[in-house]
């Protein structure tokens, strides 16, 4: 039997969670992997806090040596999340000859390169399954399942929090705020849910995801990156009617050399699978040459999918021993200069405008679109308030640059009060065209 003393750096959401998985299944992982795993010592800010989860008084500390010095402890498991501290400490525990394992989705998407020289340079491993997706085991499925294969395209839902609040906007009708503050009580949100909703925890999450998919790193300055904070009930409720509902998506594509790389709000059809993933749930499309396609789907955020994850890559680490698994392509901090990444994609396009009620306004927004060879596939014109009248466009498939070319010259029209809202429609990524 294997004996195993770790030292947790954290006691939140996800901390808790692990703790919980450890104390509840103790029986099961020892049954299954021959395997007794013991919490060393737990790393927080406040000794004195009351905790949700009980655990051992003596356990706390709030002193990062008291883990990084102990012989005893073979693996640090981190879930304290930012940057700094976060790196500085993980560091230190390679260089103490211990293997770490991470649920920080930043740090790995900022300081991958650097974390895996020092992890390798002292014959330690590092391990980050629970940085995307939460209890979706992604990560173990591309390393250890899709070797064989050249993945072309994945495409998913990678943030529960905004699904959370899309999802509940849409059935529901709630203000954005109230939502989020959900989302932070059931413990989805990050410390600063600007993350969430400004899609930079999705872009730090893709940035891992394609890398490893693509076998090229993909930084997240090669990532185009928008959150929902601009999407209104109007934006959802106009979609619907058009046969669409709302997502927060992580797209990403390889041609060759060539790379795109996006996370966006977007209208999917609303029999498209990932329309039926709700909530917290998170899925992924993977297109793969040999596999063809391939979806996962599970619970993106929480406690306890977060700390199945972690679990599952300290009994993965105990079991390496010494033999731990380093990426094999170019992992700089910058891309390979034999990659080339692409800003100019092709999507449909729905575009809602407020315009006055004048004859020959809608010419003139055509013409321009015309101009840019932008095509127009259908046009809503709605109940009349005040002379102005709302509008919404959706285009046959358009140049990222065309679009925004376009909008441009509209936006500044005398006829044109607002322009509401531009919102990628993407149909059939991944799945049979029927979607
Ligand atoms: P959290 O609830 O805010 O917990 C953070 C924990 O770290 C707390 O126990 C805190 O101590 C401790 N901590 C923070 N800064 C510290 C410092 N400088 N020194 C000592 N202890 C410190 O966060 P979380 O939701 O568990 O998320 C943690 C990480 O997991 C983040 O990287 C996040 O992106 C990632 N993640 C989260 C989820 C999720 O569903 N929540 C899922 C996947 C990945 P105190 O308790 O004393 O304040
Ligand atoms: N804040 C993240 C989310 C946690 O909402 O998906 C899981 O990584």
């Amino acid at each position: 039997m294997q004996d195993m003393k770790i030292g947790m750096l954290g006691f939140g959401n996800v901390g808790t969670g692990v703790y919980k998985i450890l104390m509840q299944n103790s029986e099961e992982i020892l049954h299954r992997e021959n395997m007794r795993i013991k919490v060393g010592k737990i790393l927080v800010r406040d000794i004195h806090k009351t905790r949700p989860v009980k655990a051992d008084k003596h356990l706390f500390t709030n002193r990062i040596e008291d883990i990084i010095e102990d012989p005893d402890i073979s693996i640090v498991a981190e879930f304290m999340g930012g940057v700094e501290p976060a790196k500085a400490y993980i560091l230190s525990a390679f260089k103490n000859k211990k293997t770490v394992v991470t649920a920080n989705k930043e740090l790995m998407a900022r300081h991958w390169h650097e974390l895996e020289k020092e992890a390798q340079q002292n014959g330690v491993g590092l391990y980050y399954e629970a940085s995307v997706a939460g209890g979706i085991p992604i990560i173990k499925v591309i390393n250890e399942s899709l070797q064989s294969n050249k993945v072309h395209e994945m495409m998913g839902i990678i943030n529960g929090t905004t699904n959370y609040i899309l999802t509940k906007m849409a059935e529901e009708g709630g203000n954005f705020e109230s939502i989020l503050k959900q989302a932070q009580q059931l413990g989805y949100a990050e410390q600063d849910p600007s993350a969430d909703i400004e899609g930079k925890d999705a872009m730090y999450k893709l940035s891992i995801l394609s890398s490893i998919a693509f076998h090229a790193r993909v930084p997240i300055k090669h990532i185009h990156c928008e959150g929902i904070t601009n999407i209104t009930k109007a934006d959802i409720v106009y979609g619907e009617e058009m046969g669409f509902t709302m997502r927060l998506l992580a797209i990403a594509k390889k041609r060759g050399r060539t790379i795109e790389a996006r996370v966006h709000p977007a209208f999917i059809s609303s029999n498209h699978p990932l329309a039926a993933v709700r909530e917290e749930y998170n899925a992924i499309f993977i297109k793969g040459d040999a596999v063809g396609n391939l979806m996962l789907y599970g619970k993106g955020a929480g406690d306890m999918p977060t700390g199945s994850a972690i679990v599952s890559d300290i009994i993965s680490a105990c079991q390496a021993s010494n033999q731990h698994k380093y990426t094999t392509f170019y992992n700089e901090e910058q891309a390979s200069d034999k990659v080339i990444f692409n800003d100019n994609w092709e999507t449909e396009f729905f575009i809602r405008l407020t315009v006055k009620d004048k004859p020959g306004v809608l010419a003139k927004i055509s013409g321009i679109f015309a101009k840019e060879g932008v095509s127009i596939a259908s046009v809503i014109q709605k109940e009349h308030n005040h002379h102005e009248v709302p509008l919404v466009f959706l285009t046959h498939l358009a140049k990222e640059h065309a679009i925004k070319k376009a909008i441009k010259e509209i936006g500044v029209q005398t006829d044109v009060v607002r322009v509401e809202n531009v919102i990628r429609v993407e149909r059939s990524q991944n799945v049979k065209d029927r979607y």
